[in-house]
């Protein structure tokens, strides 16, 4: 393990505006060619909201594909999908309604509204971690322009709640909802369900892959920061105590880029193999550990620059409601470093949070001792028909909280707390009672980690490090989106060398040939010169281009050329089929 002194600061700062200006053109572009645009623009466009077209449709998909199918390989994955209106009690039971908030400072002299941390970005080594207080003291001690009129004038920062509301139902008694703004609780609501399916044994996990909504203060960023984004997270279910075991071999010579807690805003970064960062501490949980290595290998995959991927890892006051530890994989792009994936070590947190609103069990594991005990203790039993008559529908939950009382009653009556009501038990009620039971396991909370991934935001920085402008001539920049085949959403173009002389009717019947191919997405271009139709398809990231001429009809082959070396091969059609089957 060493110690990197970013002595590379300028040079990121060089290539930041490097990227910015290409990412001009290259958005352009993608409005252009129909990857992303602004949504509702011939209404004038509404901020955080984007379209994908017809290829950034299609490339979103095989990310998401290849997302799925990463996390699928684990064998103990499955993948959910759950409603995205949800009702308000279950985002009360998750802290959303109380926690879910981001800091919003208002210009007194024209108010625009932007989040607080994003001004103080250069300011302050981590301004998300500043409390209500704390930001105050930064605004005061600090010239913070607007970036509307310029001037210093700011109101106090006050917490704004990012959820979008409802109602499920038309009458005005309707149930009170919200976009959900993550999908995660949806995984811990099918916990039984789950549990179920994997008979008990931990441990497993679910996938979903979905719409997540924030009411973002101030979105300017691009695809970056959406109101309506997509979201792709994983709930990985743990026994707290069980010591899982992961084998970081394969990945002992990977050394990745890291920033712990106790050196944020420095500019040093310690570089690590995963092995040792988890043996020394650095990354408080093994599984953890595992997850920030399994997603450094999903973003290798999708074509993304391992120079430009970082994990920073969560201060404690910055750490979401739910966290104890948390490591963000950052990507460096036009925007600077952004933060894509979170993956955070949610404890207990939400499946406590659930059981306890719906007061049962179900959401809980259960763990078989090495060695059935015999216990001896001591309960407050009900009395079913006192309890019963008494506490109707709430005498299930009372029961069972008398049950689990760890300390007897001293005096009467006393109080017993369910949820949010509080009831008063008489001495008639219960009977203390010493039992002996021989006990061969007890049920527990499991624990979860969760990697949570941006879709749009993976997306951007793949098309930002894909793209390159080569070659300028005659003051063009010839563009090429170097997308791994995987991902590309066209696989080939198909172009006959001129019209005429059967090579049109000779591709159209090798095109049809491919499209047999269930899963291929290819398409033929006849106009203008060949070499025009190479600089369309090179800037939309077509990895590979059918060449089709005389020598075509005469000998059964054709050129099929490589993207990104430019090089050229002469293959047979039959040749051709087998390579374009790889893709399915
Ligand atoms: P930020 O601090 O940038 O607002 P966050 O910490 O709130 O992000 P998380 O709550 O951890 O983000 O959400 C999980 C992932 O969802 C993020 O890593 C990011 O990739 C993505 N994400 C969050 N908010 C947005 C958004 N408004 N638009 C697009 N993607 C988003
Ligand atoms: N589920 C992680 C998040 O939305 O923050």
């Amino acid at each position: 393990m060493g110690l990197l002194i970013t002595s590379k600061l300028l040079d990121m700062l060089k290539l930041m505006a490097q990227m910015e200006i290409k990412s001009k053109r290259l958005m352009s572009l993608l409005k252009k060619r129909g990857y992303i645009q602004p949504a509702f623009e011939l209404y004038g466009g509404v901020g955080g909201l984007y379209d994908y077209g017809p290829l950034g449709g299609r490339l979103r998909r095989n990310v998401n594909k290849i997302w799925l199918n990463h996390w699928i390989a684990l064998g103990n994955i499955v993948e959910i999908d759950s409603p995205t209106v949800t009702p308000e009690e279950v985002l009360k039971a998750s802290g959303h309604i109380g926690a879910f908030n981001d800091f919003a400072s208002e210009c007194k002299s024209c108010n625009s509204i932007f989040r607080s941390d994003h001004l103080l970005e250069g300011l302050h080594p981590n301004p998300d971690s500043l409390n209500e207080k704390e930001l105050e003291i930064e605004f005061n001690n600090n010239n913070v322009p607007c970036p509307s009129c310029k001037k210093n004038n700011w109101d106090l920062a006050k917490p704004l709640n990012l959820m979008f509301s409802t109602t499920i139902g038309a009458s005005k008694n309707g149930r009170r909802a919200y976009m959900r703004p993550e999908t995660a609780q949806g995984m811990f609501l099918q916990f039984p369900s789950i549990h179920r399916h994997f008979r008990g044994k931990l441990p497993f996990g679910a996938v979903q892959i979905g719409k997540g909504y924030r009411n973002e203060i101030s979105p300017r960023q691009g695809i970056i920061r959406l109101r309506e984004f997509n979201m792709a997270e994983l709930e990985y279910f743990i026994d707290p105590e069980e010591d899982i075991i992961h084998d970081f071999n394969k990945w002992k010579d990977i050394e990745l880029r890291l920033i712990p807690e106790n050196i944020q805003g420095s500019p040093v970064e310690i570089k690590s193999n995963i092995a040792d960062a988890v043996k020394n501490g650095m990354i408080r949980h093994q599984t953890v550990g595992w997850f920030m290595i399994k997603t450094f290998d999903l973003m290798m995959d999708l074509g993304l620059n391992p120079d430009l991927v970082r994990f920073r890892q969560h201060e404690k006051n910055e750490m979401a409601h739910y966290a104890t530890d948390c490591w963000d994989l950052e990507i460096f792009g036009s925007y600077g470093w952004t933060e894509c994936v979170g993956i955070a070590h949610r404890g207990c947190y939400d499946l406590q949070a659930h059981d306890q609103a719906a007061s049962s069990n179900e959401l809980k594991a259960w763990r078989e001792f090495e060695k059935e005990k015999i216990i001896e203790k001591t309960i407050c039993s009900p009395v079913q028909s006192i309890i019963g008559p008494t506490f109707k529908e709430h005498s299930k939950q009372i029961s069972n909280e008398l049950l689990n009382l760890e300390k007897m009653p001293e005096s009467f009556p006393f109080e017993i707390k369910c949820g949010e009501s509080i009831f008063l038990i008489e001495e008639k009620m219960i009977e203390i009672k010493n039992i002996k039971s021989i006990e061969r396991g007890e049920w527990y909370t499991p624990h979860v980690i969760e990697p949570a991934f941006g879709i749009d935001r993976i997306i951007w920085h793949i098309l930002e490090h894909s793209y390159n402008e080569i070659d300028k001539k005659d003051d063009e920049n010839y563009a090429l989106l170097s997308l791994n085949e995987s991902i590309a959403p066209i696989n080939f173009a198909i172009y006959p060398l001129f019209e005429k002389d059967g090579l049109k009717e000779k591709a159209e019947e090798i095109l049809n040939s491919l499209r047999e191919i269930k899963g291929i997405n290819i398409y033929y271009d006849g106009s203008k010169s060949i070499g025009r139709r190479y600089a369309r398809g090179d800037e939309v990231g077509v990895p590979f281009a059918i060449t089709v001429d005389p020598q075509t009809i005469s000998d059964g082959t054709i050129t099929l050329r490589y993207r990104d070396s430019q090089k050229q091969e002469r293959i047979s059609i039959l040749k051709l089929l087998e390579f374009a089957s790889k893709f399915i």
